[in-house]
């Protein structure tokens, strides 16, 4: 389906520049001849983001009238920089339908590209290297559709009609079914989000919560929640849940930069019962575990969102609050969502081929809180072994989709880490994780990502020919390496 929406008078201008191609309409390139602005150029999805394009920071207004449906509306404001000179913005988007798009305030001419799903806008000039520049895309209706690659099912923005609850679940490539965006976690960015509901509902997102612009937004019948995730994170790490939820804050602890003070809340929807619950009693102690292994915890808030009994879908952990099926509510799992915040939220991948750095992380940080309880370690690392060899395996780097989240992102990406570990001790392997964790965490512009060879080189950097030698096999070796020997 194609749309195509033109304030008045530039419409029969920007006409001309249309240009139809085998995949449908695109909009010449500046007038020239016409290829559509080149994607990011990730070999397991070639179809996401845009090259050069750095958005810096989204500034997200959701109003949704009637929970648990489809039906939103958006008012979305980029903040966008550039590393190349781009005479069309091309964003990720098979959201509502758009309405207006604006260029620091004026209408600008835009296309709704449905197949390719993106939203290609003509600036009235290039955006420049160094520049930045305000797009704003005002939509509303059905939220989009995008499929996960591997599980079948919806990814992006959620309902549940009968708990009158939303969420978003957008691992890998779902948030652009309600967020316009550069929906590739090598372009990382801070948000500003506004959800606004009928009285009566609670909403949550990613960051810390701004009771002080919520007293100011509030009006009759309806309330605007507000947070501010203020270090950039991944598009598909936003979370935002709608629902009758209850907010339970636990008292700060000190374990973001410097001894910083890190907020506590959880949201559960009313009724939850208390041994689901009791998955999230030891949050602090976790985040003081995993903090002392990896580095002060990244953000300024952490907590769970659990969803209503009749959702069925893997945990994902979500910037600052992740997202918590009731079946996913055991500790194991708590603790895997809570180790993503350092792997995969504040280090995001610069190529989905290599999630097992986040998958692997995580599983991995089950093993560090497993032992820190005085539990059997070894039979965790057993576990792992034989599920690879029931399974079958394959080098670390994901060769398809399909490959994304198999049991080698997961166990055998941990393994790998055990291999180190074992290689170098407990001190050096510490030394590497907290280098690793402050090295390709931060900064909103694309150099901040981390892939395979970033992490082999940081190996030889830090813990030299021995962890290197140590890793390698599990890095590219076609079969099942031996299970590494030692204390541990
Ligand atoms: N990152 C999630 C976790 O392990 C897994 C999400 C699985 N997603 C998927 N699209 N198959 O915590
Ligand atoms: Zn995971």
């Amino acid at each position: 389906r194609l749309t195509v929406k033109l304030p008045l008078l530039p419409r029969l201008a920007v006409l001309g520049l249309l240009a139809l191609t085998a995949s449908g309409w695109s909009v010449a390139a500046g007038g020239a001849a016409s290829s559509p602005a080149p994607t990011l150029g990730d070999a397991l999805f070639p179809g996401l983001g845009q090259l050069g394009l750095d958005v810096q920071h989204y500034d997200v207004a959701l109003s949704v009238d009637r929970p648990g449906t489809a039906e939103l509306r958006g008012v979305v404001t980029l903040t966008l920089g550039s590393t190349r000179l781009l005479p069309t913005i091309r964003l990720d988007f098979t959201g509502p339908e758009v309405g207006a798009v604006r260029w620091n305030g004026q209408p600008v001419p835009f296309v709704v590209e449905a197949g390719a799903q993106k939203l290609t806008v003509t600036p009235p000039a290039s955006l420049r290297p160094g520049e930045t520049a305000r797009l704003t895309v005002e939509y509303g209706g059905r939220a989009g559709t995008v499929t996960d690659p591997d599980l079948g099912l919806d990814l992006g923005w959620e309902g549940v009609l009968e708990a009158g609850t939303n969420y978003t679940l957008s691992e890998p490539h779902g948030a652009h079914s309600f967020l316009p965006s550069n929906d590739h976690p090598a372009d990382t960015a801070t948000f500003t989000t506004r959800l606004t509901v009928p009285a009566g509902f609670t909403a949550a997102a990613s960051g810390v919560e701004d009771l002080i612009a919520e007293g100011a937004e509030a009006r009759a019948g309806r309330h605007t929640f507000v947070f501010h995730q203020a270090r950039p994170i991944p598009t598909y790490a936003l979370g935002l849940h709608i629902g009758h939820l209850e907010r339970v804050e636990s008292p700060a602890v000190p374990v973001g930069p410097g001894g910083a003070p890190v907020v506590r809340r959880d949201y559960f929807p009313m009724g939850t019962p208390d041994r689901v619950r009791a998955a999230y009693r030891r949050t602090d102690e976790m985040l003081r575990a995993l903090s002392g292994w990896f580095g002060p915890y990244p953000f300024a808030a952490y907590g769970v969102a659990v969803l209503p009994p009749q959702v069925d879908v893997p945990a994902l952990e979500t910037a600052t609050l992740s997202t918590m099926p009731v079946e996913s509510s055991n500790e194991q799992v708590a603790l895997h969502e809570l180790a993503h915040q350092w792997f995969g939220n504040a280090v995001p991948l610069r190529r989905w081929a290599d999630v097992w750095l986040n998958e692997g992380f995580a599983t991995y940080a089950e093993l560090l809180w497993t032992e820190a309880q005085g539990g059997d370690g070894p039979a965790m690392v057993r576990r792992w072994y034989a599920r690879l060899q029931s399974r079958g395996t394959r080098p670390l780097v994901a060769a398809t989709q399909e490959e994304l989240f198999d049991s080698t992102a997961y166990q055998r990406g941990a393994l790998t880490l055990h291999a180190l570990r074992l290689a170098v001790g407990d001190a050096a392997f510490r030394d590497f994780l907290h280098t690793y964790t402050a090295r390709f965490s931060g900064g909103s512009s694309s150099n901040n990502a981390v892939d395979t060879a970033d992490f082999l080189a940081l190996v030889r950097e830090r813990v030299g020919a021995a962890g290197e030698a140590a890793v390698r096999p599990w890095v590219f070796d076609v079969g099942l390496p031996p299970l590494p020997v030692g204390e541990k």
